[in-house]
């Protein structure tokens, strides 16, 4: 397993956080280099044993270091502590982009976040395959390590990558995404696998926007991109232009998803995206 040290952020739970994330990633990475099979959920989104080893490992890990909290995870629902609960609660993605992992493109990563009081106070995206990890507190920034960068804290441009640009999905194709994208007058386009790497390309401006009208987005898949990309300066909303709840018992968000590099093109897709929704 990698080490990761002289983390930038004083959140007392970061160090664990970050060992937590890299234990699951061995893990995933381990089945990743095997034959595995895939199983359908009752959502028909498929599931391996990676997600669900991953999954179990995080709950265990995260009960060791914190008995007292609650844990939302996507294989497990809600685990509730056995002795007297805390008004925190950490939401797992243990991983986001299975359809990648499945396809062997090595794009997916772990999400967790830690929301106190129902307010985003910590979270960490890590790419196995490439050994990089996001990582951000609240009012301490956006941070991104890798073995060739060390840490280094990533701001959100507001000024466009040469052409107006839009992160998309290799597997969920996003009609409304596209049509304001032309609206927009936007030539390009880049994919990444899943939610965090998508925001975190816009945080390394690599792409200015993302459009999920997906009515199945989860609790997991915003959670910890909301606060890297938020600390990164970017903004995030549903395509209402409503916050995110992260109670424990609201995990659905219905509306879908827009996360912008600036106000400007946010409320400009917000605007499209009532018309055209
Ligand atoms: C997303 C994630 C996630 C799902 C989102 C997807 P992808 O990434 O996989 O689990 O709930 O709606 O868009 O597969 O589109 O890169
Ligand atoms: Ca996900
Ligand atoms: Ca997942």
């Amino acid at each position: 397993m990698i080490s990761i040290k002289n983390i930038p952020i004083s959140h007392p739970d970061a160090p664990s956080l970050v060992g937590v994330v890299l234990s699951a990633a061995e893990i995933i990475l381990q089945i990743y280099s095997e034959n595995f099979t895939t199983e359908y959920k009752e959502d028909r989104e498929p599931v391996t044993i990676a997600d669900k080893r991953s999954d179990e490992q995080i709950i265990k890990e995260l009960q060791q270091y914190f008995p007292s909290d609650k844990i939302l995870t996507e294989e497990h629902g809600l685990v509730i502590p056995s002795i007297k609960e805390s008004n925190r609660l950490w939401i797992v993605d243990p991983i986001d982009g299975t359809k990648e992992f499945i396809n062997r493109t090595g794009e997916f990563s772990v999400q967790i976040a830690l929301a106190i009081n129902e307010s985003l106070s910590l979270g960490a995206v890590y790419q196995p395959t490439s050994s990089t990890l996001y990582l951000a507190s609240e009012n301490e920034g956006c941070w991104q390590y890798s073995s060739e960068s060390d840490w280094k804290r990533l701001y959100v441009s507001k000024s466009f990558t040469p052409n107006l640009t839009l992160a998309i999905s290799k597997n969920h194709p996003c009609s409304l995404g596209q049509r304001i994208h032309k609206l927009l007058g936007g030539t390009n386009q880049i994919s990444r696998g899943g939610v965090g790497l998508k925001l975190m390309a816009i945080a390394k401006n690599e792409a200015n926007y993302y459009i999920n009208n997906s009515n199945k987005t989860k609790a997991w898949d915003s959670a910890a991109p909301e606060i890297l990309f938020k600390e990164a300066g970017g903004i995030i909303t549903d395509l209402k232009g409503n916050s995110f709840s992260y109670a424990p018992k609201d995990y659905r968000h219905k509306n879908g998803l827009v996360a912008s590099c600036s106000n400007e093109l946010h409320e400009k897709v917000l605007k499209l995206a009532q018309v055209y929704s």
